[in-house]
């Protein structure tokens, strides 16, 4: 029968190496702070409570768990970081198991941690029932840093860290990535009688891998290194955060979706893509991003928590936020989506558009260079070029409401709060400031005049002036224009 499964993960360190004001496991990798995938591969490997030790920037930790995975995750505060040994005996209280229960213990800096990783070291660790502490393993041409695995006749018999290691030890390739299944009740009675005898003056966790070996022995399990590689610089940040986006972008190919060059797209855990989607080089794509089936995302599109719909095409440079676009509509080159933006089935947002807060209807299109704020725009308008909507008046944001087939003619201001009816017509270069009524036209422009043969006696009396002009500038010694 198998046990109980509780885990700990610990992050409240400092990481001094990061040289930062924000806390070492909430720097971002694929998109979410480090602490996320320790938890979330715990929780995947069936711990029934996940207990988080913080310290360092504890506030800060404490409310992205809370927010992401509220009652699943116990926070415990370890006030001073005396080492990793002292954290787990933090955490011993709030794990609340009956004894016999299996302990994970993980880091919050081991981001590439999996679910499978943990499963099978629990499963190791089922097969030795005399065995208290069954441990990852693995390793990697230079383990700098790292604590190394000392074995004796082919067993684990210690772990020594590497301020701690003899010139010979230093050259051990196999090292701890600090993943642990330990037994609850070896846990309470060990872990008080650790002592700080190291060079760092901790409490060491590692110095129970000894204590087990003297036991029952110590279950280790060789793991792949690629997913338990630690985080103690930017260098390192860098580089995992790149592999995991790796992964992340291979995973979606081989589910089908094209992605042209993988090296060069970022997309963040927890964007989803339908088959034949097709991403293209240079795009990002973050947060709650969806892109639906046949979809196109040009070079260069920046989407955050955007959904977008089947054969949706989003064309070069386009940046989203918070915003929907519909099945088959056209967005781009150089379209700005801010958020609550909502693009309609097969309509057109075209370059240097700009939407905010607007909803546009099916089929309609604004293709050039406008300003759409505070918008509700119905199925099959056309919005001219050069459109603004006057949403906002210093103090207060108003709505335009464009009802289904309306006209907006080039270069027209539309002063909100303003409604223009069914299927009206706005004449171009029209600044409108009241309602127009449905199947009206509206038009506000100066009457134009034509003096006839004025061109030429104008262009003689401009020029007679400007050599005057150029006179006296010469005169002062600057140069006429
Ligand atoms: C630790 C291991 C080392 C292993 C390495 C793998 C020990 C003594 N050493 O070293 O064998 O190779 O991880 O990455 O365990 N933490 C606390 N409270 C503390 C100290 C640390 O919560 O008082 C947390 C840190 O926030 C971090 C984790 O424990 O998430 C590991 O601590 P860190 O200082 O990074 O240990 P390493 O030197 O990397
Ligand atoms: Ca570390």
């Amino acid at each position: 029968m198998s046990k109980i499964i509780t885990a700990v993960v610990l992050a409240a360190g400092k990481g001094t190496r990061m040289k930062s004001a924000t806390p070492k496991v909430l720097h971002a990798i694929a998109g979410r702070p480090m602490i996320h995938y320790p938890v979330r591969a715990a929780l995947e490997a069936g711990a029934e409570r996940v207990v988080v030790v913080v310290g360092h920037g504890r506030d800060r930790v404490e409310s992205y768990l809370r927010q992401t995975f509220a009652e699943r995750v116990k926070i415990v505060i370890q006030e001073e970081q005396r080492g990793t040994g002292h954290a787990v005996l933090m955490a011993l209280p709030a794990l609340g198991v009956p004894s016999g229960a299996r302990v994970l213990v993980l880091s919050g800096d081991t981001p590439l941690l999996r679910g499978d990783d943990l499963r099978a070291l629990l499963t190791a660790a089922e097969g030795d029932a005399r065995s208290m502490l069954a441990m990852l393993t693995t390793s990697i041409p230079d383990a700098t840093g790292y604590g190394r695995i000392l074995r004796e006749n082919g067993h684990v018999v210690a772990i020594r860290e590497h301020k701690d290691c003899s010139e010979a030890q230093k050259k051990i390739r196999e090292f701890n990535p600090a993943v642990y299944a330990i037994d609850h009740a070896f846990l309470a009675a060990e872990l008080p009688k650790l002592t700080p005898n190291n060079a760092a003056g901790e409490l060491y966790l590692t110095d129970l891998v000894t204590t087990a070996a003297l036991f029952g022995g110590v279950v280790d399990r060789v793991a792949d290194a690629s997913s338990l590689e630690g985080i103690n610089d930017r260098a390192q940040l860098a580089e995992l955060d790149r592999r995991m986006l790796l992964a992340i972008a291979r995973q979606h190919q081989l589910a089908g979706v094209t992605i042209r060059e993988p090296a060069s797209v970022e997309i963040h855990d927890g964007v989803t893509l339908g088959q034949d989607a097709v991403i293209e080089r240079n795009v990002v794509l973050r947060g709650r991003t969806t892109i639906g089936e046949h979809a196109v995302v040009d070079v260069g599109c920046v989407l955050t928590d955007v959904a977008v719909a089947a054969y949706a095409h989003l064309k070069p440079y386009s940046i989203g936020t918070d915003a929907k676009i519909g099945e088959k509509a056209q967005i781009g080159p150089f379209s700005h989506l801010r958020p609550a933006s909502d693009v309609g089935e097969d309509a057109h947002v075209g370059n240097f558009v700009e939407l905010k807060k607007t909803r546009l209807g099916k089929g309609s299109k604004a293709n050039h260079l406008a300003y759409l704020g505070d918008g509700e725009v119905g199925e099959g308008v056309n919005v001219g070029a050069g459109t603004i909507f006057c949403n906002y008046d210093g103090f207060k944001k108003h709505v335009t409401i464009l009802e289904d087939g309306a006209f907006i003619g080039s270069d027209s201001q539309l002063v909100a709060p303003i409604r223009v009816g069914k299927g009206a017509y706005v004449a171009t270069g029209t600044t409108l400031t009241r309602d127009v009524p449905a199947g009206a036209l509206a038009i506000s422009r100066t009457k134009q005049e034509n003096k006839e043969g004025y061109a030429e006696r104008l262009k003689t009396r401009l020029k007679a002036g400007s050599s005057m002009a150029g006179s006296k500038a010469g005169d002062s010694g600057k140069s006429g224009t």
